[in-house]
């Protein structure tokens, strides 16, 4: 990140930096920070956030709901569905477009929001409401292409019918701390875009951008009936995955989770008869091929974005970095050289490169993958970035994992998905390519897969190999663009559609035969 290409930005973001922002759920417009039952008020729990990078930073209070509250907020938006429907697209599309303008308007707060409570680079600051942003404008447009008629027919009686698209009812949207206003905004703007209400639960862990966020979609025009906000942790998530009406869930996080709403859906419809359609986004196990004619400067370049850019925090991240023998010792020891330059600490700074993890759950869990590597013996550290001088933080009170580098000598070794900044390192010989796809392929995962070769055959041979959703061929492999790369993956990686894509939006519609008066 150039800084001075930051300086303008800096003063307008650091107005906000010593703001304490608080979070609760919005059900019907009113905020939840009390729970009546009986007569009697109880208080709901309650939570302090702290920024990841220094504990002594509070970023503010959030309460969560409980499933009762989350009940009550599903029947709000289920209560609101006839309203929302009957709204023109082009209003819907309208307000879509508003919620992109304010985002714009209120960079600065949303920026120091991620800076603060997701522990975001400057970087990753800006890209995220960049996306966010793009979500409602291509959302918007998709509202009004699917608004056409699909197809003109004449219906068996000799009458003229058309098939259009319709809304499906009320969704729950369920999103993850890593994207935590893009992927939020994301689902719910596709959700409101084809006519649908939304119950939508953001994680935990960055649920004072959520509420921000969702402050900004009512000023926007959003009807309170049509959006309604559930804060707190994975058992109210999975309260609203059980409530009665819901048409859908929108879910994007980890695979074990994706699996359990799953379920959760499927003896609900065999209790109910209703059978809610379910759109999960997960993790990865994403591998970068590099043959011998690859660029091995460009190679090291992409790597190391897609491996620790946003902290590793990425589900696209690079997470095996595959390189042919003939040019791996080359190849590690720039890695090495690269690894040495990056700046890791504190987000805030413009320089920074890595910031923190998410909190101490991430850190111990990726730490103790790093111990398991450093005591397998088939598997060795190679490189790992210190923090920078300028931003050392006590670690009992800041969440860093540094960025490390481990060669391995099996996929199997890895075990599942390390959700942060570690990059394994695996060489193969060029007659095993066909086994290290299979390999790769046996993870069961499919998000994304890189590819460097200046050989136009091989990458093709590849890229028909492995079972992926989105294949990077020599660049890096993170960052998808919405309506340019539309982003999802198969297997344990996600049910698809691709969300930025022409598919997502009609996903949460149902086709349906309307006859014409003759
Ligand atoms: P997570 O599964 O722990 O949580 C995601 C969301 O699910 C949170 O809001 C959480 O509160 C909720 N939740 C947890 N248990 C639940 C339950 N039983 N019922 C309903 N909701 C529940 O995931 P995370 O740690 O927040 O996110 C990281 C994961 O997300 C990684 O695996 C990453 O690869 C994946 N991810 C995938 C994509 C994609 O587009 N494929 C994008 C971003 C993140
Ligand atoms: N869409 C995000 C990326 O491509 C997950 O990195």
């Amino acid at each position: 990140f150039v800084e001075s290409q930051w300086l303008p930005f800096k003063a307008a973001i650091d107005s906000h930096l010593h703001k304490t922002w608080s979070a609760t759920s919005i059900i019907n417009g009113a905020a939840i920070d009390e729970y009546k039952t009986d007569g009697q008020v109880n208080n709901l729990e309650a939570h302090t956030v702290r920024a990841p990078w220094n504990h002594d930073v509070i970023a503010g209070e959030v309460v969560y709901a409980n499933a009762d509250l989350a009940q009550q907020a599903t029947l709000a938006a289920v209560a609101g569905q006839a309203a929302w429907q009957a709204q023109s697209a082009a209003k819907r599309a309208a307000i879509l477009r508003k919620i992109a303008d304010l985002y714009e308007e209120n960079y600065a707060e949303l920026m120091a929001l991620c800076q603060v409570e997701a522990g975001k680079t400057m970087q990753d600051s800006i890209d995220e409401i960049k996306e966010a942003v793009d979500f409602c404008r291509f959302y918007a447009d998709e509202a009004e292409r699917l608004d056409e008629v699909v197809h003109e027919f004449t219906d068996l009686s000799g009458k003229p019918a058309r098939q259009v698209y319709k809304a499906r009812g009320t969704f729950v949207c369920i999103s993850p701390w890593n994207f935590p206003l893009a992927i939020y905004t994301g689902q719910i703007v596709a959700a409101l875009a084809a006519g649908n209400t939304v119950v939508a639960k953001p994680a935990e862990q960055t649920s004072l951008i959520a509420h921000f966020g969702a402050q900004l979609m009512y000023q926007a025009g959003v009807p309170v009936e049509a959006l309604q906000l559930v804060i707190g942790a994975g058992e109210v998530g999975g309260a609203l995955t059980a409530a009665d009406n819901i048409a859908g869930v929108i879910f994007t996080g980890s695979t074990q989770t994706a699996q359990r709403i799953n379920q959760s859906l499927n003896s609900h419809a065999q209790s109910s008869g209703e059978l809610p359609i379910l759109i999960a986004e997960t993790g990865g196990q994403n591998a970068m091929i590099v043959d011998s004619t690859a660029l091995p400067e460009q190679v090291v370049k992409d790597a190391v974005l897609s491996a620790f850019g946003s902290a590793g925090q990425r589900c696209s991240a690079c997470r095996i970095l595959c390189v042919q023998e003939e040019m791996a010792d080359d190849l590690i020891e720039l890695l090495q050289g690269n690894m040495a330059e990056l700046s890791v600490g504190n987000p805030l700074y413009a320089a920074t490169d890595v910031g923190p993890v998410i909190d101490a759950d991430a850190k111990n869990g990726l730490e103790a993958h790093i111990e398991r590597m450093r005591a397998e013996p088939t598997a060795t550290i190679l490189a790992q970035t210190p923090m920078s001088v300028s931003s050392v933080v006590s670690q009992e009170k800041s969440t860093f994992v540094l960025p490390t580098a481990i060669e391995v000598k099996s996929i199997d070794v890895i075990g599942g998905e390390h959700f942060g900044p570690i990059l394994h390192v695996l060489r193969y010989q060029a007659r095993d390519l066909n086994k290290l796809i299979d390999a790769i392929n046996s993870t069961g995962f499919g998000l994304t897969l890189g590819i460097h070769s200046r050989i136009e055959n091989s990458a093709e041979h590849i890229e028909r190999r492995v079972l992926v959703g989105n294949t990077y061929i020599n660049r890096n492999q993170i960052g998808a663009v919405v309506n340019v790369q539309p982003f999802g993956g198969c297997g344990l990686s996600g049910t698809g559609p691709k969300a930025g894509g022409p598919h997502y939006v009609a996903r949460l519609m149902k086709l349906d035969n309307d006859n014409q008066p003759s």
